[in-house]
C-alpha cells in the first residue's frame, strides 16, 4: 500500500493517527536538529518532520531529498506548534517514522508553485510539470466538473451523447481545414471536422431527436487568446424546435453550470439583443454587458459646422464615461494613442470634459460653441463630471473602433470585474455577408442556416437584408456559443446555394449526402454549439483558453513539448503518394 491518506486531508482531529502518505517533495528546510519536508499531491500539502535526535539515519535521508522526488512517508499526526493558516492541513504535521524514496527527480526547470519562476515558453515545454502547479490543476479540475454537470443536465433533458467521425469530408464553416492524406486512396484526403455540423443534422434525420457531444473540432485559422487550432465544443442538435426552444434549453444549461459549478443563480431570463442593435449601440456582435456606456449617435448635430472630420464622416458617435472629466491631458492623449494603434487604426479622437460646475473643455473648441457641445452632452445623457469620447468616419469601422475604446474605458474604470457575469443572447444575425473583394455573398453562419420566415421574399430581391434564424450566446464580451435553426426544405436549400454561388454540381459534390438525406423526411431541427474551452476560461476568470487545456498549442500552432508539427519520414511521404515542395525563402 503506497498511501492511506492524501496530502490534503489530515486535520487537527486526526492527531495521534498512524498514517502513510505518498507524493512529491515540495521543499525541505533544515532548522537546528529538525528537517521539515513539505509533501505534495493533487489534494494538497502536508508538513513532515524528521528529528535528528530521535532518528539520525532517517533525518540524514530526509536531508538528501531533492525537489520533486517522489516519496512515501510513514508517521504519526501531531499538532503543530507554529500553525500555518494558509493551508487546510496547516494545524498538523507528520512526525516521520519511515521514509522511502519511490523515485528521484532531476532539478525541475522552474518551481512548482502558483507564483512560479518559469516563463510561458518554459512552462509549455514542460507542461507535465506545469500541470502539477495548483493553479493550473484547479483549471483542469474545473473543466472536469463542468463536463460532468453538462452531461448531467443534458441527460436529464433526454439528450443522447453520440460520437461522430474525426476523419471526415471537408465542411464549409469558414475556416481552413486540416487535412489528412489517405494511404489507401492515393491522392485523396480526409479533413478533420471544423465541427460535427453535418453529422448532427444527419442524426436528426435518423430520428435521434436530441443529440449532444463534447466534441473535438479543428480549424486552421489565425490564433488568438480565445482560439486554438483544436478545441472542444459542447455540440447539440434538437428536432421539432423553433429558435426560442433552443435558446431556452441552452439558457437552462448555462444557468445549471453557473449554479452547480460556481454557486451563482440567474433568476431572470438572459437579456436578448438583435445583431443590428448590438452593432449600433456597442459596435460589436459580442458586447460586454457588464457595463453600460452605450453608443450615442451625433451625426446630425455635428455636420455642417465646418469641422471637416465630422462633415465628411458617414457617422459620428460617442460614449459617455461617467465621472471621468478629471482625466488629465496625459490621460486623454493616452486614449488618443490607444485608438490610433495600428490594430485599431483610428485617425483621432474627440474628447469633451464637463467639469463639476458644468464648464466645457474639449479638443474641438475651435469648431463648436459651448451651446452646440451642450446639445451633444444632453443627447448623451451626460452630467457634470463626465467625459465624452467621440469618433467619426465610415459607419461600421467607426463603431468597431469605438467598441475597442469602450472596452478600454471599461477596463480603466474597473467595470469589467471577472467575478461578475453578464450573459446575453444576440439574435437576428444577417443571413449573408457581402464580400467586396470577391463581389459575392457568404453565409454569415453556414449555408444550412434558415432565413427568418418573414424575410424569405427578400431572398430574391435584397439578400443582404435577410435575417437568419441564428443566435449567439455572449458572456462578458466573449462569444460563448452560436447556432441556428436549419433549413430542412430542399427547395429553400437549393435557393440558398444559388445565392451563395454554388453550382448544382458543386453543391452536390460537397453536400450531396446531406441533400440526399433530406429527401427522406428531415424533421424541422436546429441547435447550437458552445465553446467548451471558452466556457471554462470564463468561469475560471482567465483571459486565455490555453490555461484550461491540458496540452495546448502556442500562437504559432505548435506544441512545444512534443515539438509538433514536425517533418515526417520520407518513407511515410512515399507511402502516402505525396511530394513536398517547401516555399522559397
Ligand atoms: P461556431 O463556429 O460559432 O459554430 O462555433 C461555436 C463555438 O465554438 C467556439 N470556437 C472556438 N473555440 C476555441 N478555438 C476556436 N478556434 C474556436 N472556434 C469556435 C466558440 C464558438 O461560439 N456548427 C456550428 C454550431 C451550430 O450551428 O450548431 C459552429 O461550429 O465559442
Amino acid at each position: 500500500m503506497y498511501r492511506d491518506k492524501t496530502c490534503g486531508e489530515l486535520r487537527i482531529e486526526d492527531c495521534g493517527k498512524e498514517v502513510t502518505l505518498s507524493g512529491w517533495v515540495q521543499r525541505t528546510r533544515k532548522m537546528g536538529g529538525m528537517t521539515f519536508v513539505d509533501i505534495r499531491d493533487r489534494y494538497g500539502i502536508t508538513q513532515v518532520v524528521f528529528n535528528n535526535e530521535v532518528n539520525e539515519e532517517l533525518c540524514e535521508s530526509a536531508n538528501k531529498l531533492g525537489r520533486e522526488f517522489v516519496i512515501q512517508v510513514k508517521g504519526t499526526v501531531a499538532e503543530r506548534s507554529s500553525k500555518n493558516n494558509n493551508i487546510p492541513t496547516g494545524e498538523i504535521e507528520i512526525i516521520a517514522s519511515a521514509l522511502t524514496i519511490l523515485n528521484k527527480s532531476d532539478v525541475p526547470p522552474f518551481t512548482i508553485e502558483d507564483n512560479t519562476d518559469g516563463g510561458d515558453d518554459l512552462r509549455m515545454k514542460y507542461r507535465y510539470l506545469d500541470l502539477r502547479r495548483p493553479a493550473v490543476r484547479s483549471n483542469i479540475e474545473l473543466r472536469h466538473k463542468m463536463a460532468f454537470e453538462i452531461r448531467r443536465y443534458l441527460d436529464s433533458e433526454n439528450f443522447l451523447e453520440i460520437e461522430t467521425p474525426i476523419l471526415v469530408k471537408s465542411t464549409p464553416e469558414g475556416a481552413r481545414d486540416f487535412i489528412v492524406p489517405s494511404r489507401m486512396n492515393p491522392g485523396e484526403f480526409y479533413a478533420l471536422p471544423q465541427s460535427p455540423q453535418l453529422f448532427k443534422q444527419l442524426l436528426m434525420v435518423s430520428g435521434f431527436d436530441r443529440y449532444f457531444q463534447i466534441a473535438k473540432c479543428f480549424r486552421d485559422e489565425d490564433l488568438r487568446a480565445d482560439r486554438q487550432p483544436e478545441f472542444t465544443q459542447i455540440d447539440c442538435e434538437m428536432s421539432y424546435v423553433e429558435q426560442d426552444d433552443v435558446i431556452m434549453m441552452f439558457e437552462g444549461l448555462v444557468k445549471h453550470i453557473f449554479k452547480y459549478v460556481k454557486g451563482i443563480e440567474f433568476n431572470d431570463k438572459f437579456q436578448r439583443i438583435t445583431w443590428h442593435d448590438a452593432m449600433k449601440y456597442y459596435g460589436s456582435d459580442k458586447p460586454d454587458m457588464r457595463f453600460d456606456m452605450k453608443f450615442v449617435e451625433l451625426t446630425d448635430l455635428v455636420k455642417g459646422k465646418g469641422f471637416a472630420v465630422m462633415d465628411d464622416a458617414e457617422l459620428t458617435v460617442g460614449i459617455c464615461a461617467k465621472g471621468c472629466a478629471g482625466y488629465t491631458r496625459k490621460q486623454t492623449d493616452e486614449l488618443t494613442d490607444f485608438v490610433k494603434r495600428p490594430q485599431i487604426g483610428a485617425k483621432g479622437l474627440v474628447w469633451v470634459k464637463i467639469d463639476e460646475q458644468g464648464g466645457i473643455k474639449s479638443s474641438v473648441g475651435k469648431f463648436f460653441t459651448d451651446e452646440q457641445i451642450k446639445e451633444w452632452a444632453d443627447r448623451m445623457g451626460a452630467e457634470n463630471g463626465d467625459l465624452l469620447l467621440i469618433m467619426s468616419g465610415d459607419a461600421m469601422k467607426t463603431r468597431k473602433m469605438l467598441c475597442e475604446l469602450r472596452l478600454e474605458m471599461g477596463n480603466r474604470m474597473g467595470l469589467r470585474d471577472k467575478n461578475v457575469f453578464a450573459p446575453l443572447w444576440v439574435v437576428d444575425f444577417p443571413l449573408f455577408e457581402w464580400d467586396e473583394e470577391t463581389q459575392r455573398y457568404y453565409a454569415m453562419h453556414h449555408p444550412f442556416t434558415s432565413p427568418n420566415p418573414e424575410d424569405i421574399p427578400l431572398l430574391t430581391t435584397d439578400p443582404g437584408k435577410v435575417r437568419a434564424t441564428a443566435y449567439d450566446i455572449v458572456v462578458n464580451g466573449t462569444e460563448l456559443g452560436g447556432g441556428s435553426i436549419r433549413i430542412h426544405d430542399s427547395e429553400l436549400q437549393d435557393q440558398m446555394f444559388e445565392i451563395l454561388g454554388f453550382t448544382k454540381e458543386k453543391a452536390q459534390e460537397q453536400f450531396g449526402f446531406l441533400m440526399s438525406a433530406f429527401r427522406y423526411g428531415a424533421p424541422p431541427h436546429g441547435g447550437l454549439a458552445l465553446g467548451f474551452d471558452r466556457f471554462v476560461s470564463i468561469l475560471a476568470g482567465l483571459d486565455s483558453i490555453r490555461d484550461v487545456i491540458a496540452f495546448p498549442k502556442n500562437n504559432s500552432g505548435r506544441d512545444v513539448m512534443n515539438e509538433s508539427p514536425s517533418p515526417i519520414d520520407p518513407a511515410q511521404i512515399d507511402e502516402l503518394n505525396l511530394a513536398i515542395t517547401l516555399p522559397q525563402e
